[in-house]
């Protein structure tokens, strides 16, 4: 296994797809207004397995002595900084779109952008 790729390491493909899933959830339950009770279920879900995620991945990006280790890192405490904001301050249920929007473009973008570009990288 070459680390330095590490969305070619199959936990963290599964990991991905996971969370994709769950994102994509998190979307449903916001655009449908009857199901708009399941948002904090669905962020929940979400932040417990980013949480279980990023932790995950930088301990591999530690074993490898990955270059981009902290710029990484902040990246997934960015993220998740949106949680605790939304757990500290609950938005109005008006506002959800924003900050369904927010999140899933944050998450999908770190997951689908951010962590194939490491992927892509020469070792
Ligand atoms: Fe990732
Ligand atoms: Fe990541």
């Amino acid at each position: 296994m070459d680390s330095k790729y590490i969305s070619s390491v199959p936990e963290i493909d599964a990991q991905h797809e996971n969370i994709a899933g769950l994102v994509s959830s998190l979307q449903d339950a916001i655009a449908r207004k009857d199901r708009r009770h399941l948002v904090h279920q669905a962020l929940k879900q979400l932040h417990q397995q980013l949480i279980a995620h990023f932790a995950f991945e930088d301990t591999l990006m530690v074993r490898v002595s990955h270059p981009d280790l902290l710029q990484h890192r902040k990246v997934h405490k960015r993220v998740l900084c949106l949680f605790d904001n939304y757990f500290e301050h609950p938005p109005d249920p008006i506002d959800y779109d924003h900050l369904g929007k927010l999140i899933a473009e944050k998450v999908h973008g770190h997951v689908v952008e951010d962590d194939c570009r490491i992927s892509n990288e020469p070792g």
